[in-house]
């Protein structure tokens, strides 16, 4: 028996269910972990709001977590019990033990923690492919990151700016402001008191951005494509706020030929070799100091809606776990 926050029907924080669960024997190509650490994601909202559908009801929560291999199944023979692993997967996060396919986990190189690790998998690779892949970010390019103090910002910005860019961030706090700052924005827009859009035009003498990235969505749209050169690319990748609306092609032109985008994870770090390469890349950046990855925020696990509640107040700042 292992405890599990499930989701039956979904709903606000309060649908969040902490309860027991059994975990069977791993089937073939199955590991089983004992999990140490489990991230916060505002994604993990998504699902329990319904925004996004999960494939089964009830279900229980989360997408990224760390531990230790306690039993493995056939077929497997890469991995052994007391290996220290992490993964990024379509939920079933939220839990003490669990069952997942060895193929979605990677191995930690010993100076990774735990606590570290349950933040990198998913929010680590999602800046390692927004910065990377999505658009090569390096000297000389100017980039605005919305909401530069969440879990995701934090990184990006940090990150961006070892990558030699110009990093312009949004915050909804001073206290916010203050920690963008120093994890490497260049200037800080308090988007609460003042016009985003207004502020980059000045930071930039009017030259604007080459490329925007957008997790807040709703609120932040259309000013995000106000904010980009000819031939920017809009980069939405969340709806911390609410989705983005529907929006006429015409927009893109009206703004300057923009290029938009809304990618996922799962279609730049798919399969087996993207996942190693990018997790490869990402721990050389931890390893050789590029990204620090502090843990802003940890919970019991059983304590799970207060979680969600703090994250979509606006109330936590950079990375959040759950200790099972
Ligand atoms: N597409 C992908 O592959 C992918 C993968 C991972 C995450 N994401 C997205 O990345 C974004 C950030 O995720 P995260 O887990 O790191 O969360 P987070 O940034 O730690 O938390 C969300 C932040 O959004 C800002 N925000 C602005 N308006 C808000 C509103 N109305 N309600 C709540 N928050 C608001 C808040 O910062 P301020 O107070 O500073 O405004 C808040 O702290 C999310 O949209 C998530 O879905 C996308």
């Amino acid at each position: 028996m292992t405890k599990v926050v499930r989701v039956h029907q979904v709903g606000g924080p309060e649908v969040l269910t902490y309860e027991d669960a059994e975990v069977p024997a791993p089937a073939q190509g199955e590991v089983r972990i004992r999990q140490l650490a489990i991230g916060l994601n505002y994604i993990d909202t998504y699902f329990r709001t319904g925004l996004y559908k999960a494939p089964t009801m009830p279900f229980v929560v989360g997408n990224e977590a760390s531990g230790e291999v306690v039993a493995v199944g056939p077929g497997v023979t890469n991995f052994h019990p007391g290996d220290r692993v992490a993964y990024y997967y379509n939920l079933g996060g939220y839990a003490a033990e669990r069952n997942i396919p060895a193929d979605k986990l990677v191995k930690l190189p010993d100076i990774i923690t735990h606590e570290q690790a349950a933040v990198l998998m998913l929010k680590g690779l999602t800046v390692y492919y927004l910065l990377h892949k999505t658009f090569q970010v390096g000297p000389g390019h100017r980039i605005l990151i919305h909401a530069a103090a969440g879990g995701i910002g934090l990184l990006a910005c940090q990150w961006a700016k070892a990558l030699g860019a110009h990093v312009i961030g949004t915050v909804g706090s001073k206290a916010k402001a203050e920690m963008a700052l120093s994890n490497g924005c260049d200037h800080v827009i308090l988007y609460s008191e003042e016009d985003f859009v207004a502020r980059v035009k000045q930071i930039s003498r009017g030259e604007l951005c080459d490329v925007v990235y957008d997790g807040v969505g709703k609120a932040t749209f259309p000013g995000s494509l106000s904010c980009l050169k000819p031939r920017g690319l809009f980069v939405s990748f969340g709806n911390a706020s609410g989705p983005v609306p529907p929006f006429s092609l015409l927009e893109l032109n009206n703004h300057g030929s923009l290029f938009a985008t809304r990618p996922k994870l799962n279609d730049y770090v798919g399969t087996r070799a993207e996942l190693i390469s990018a997790a490869d890349t990402l721990f050389t950046a931890v390893i050789n100091g590029s990204l620090h990855v502090p843990i802003h925020h940890a919970y019991a696990l059983k304590d799970a809606q207060k979680a969600h509640r703090d994250l979509e107040s606006r109330a936590t700042t950079g990375a959040s776990i759950f200790r099972p």
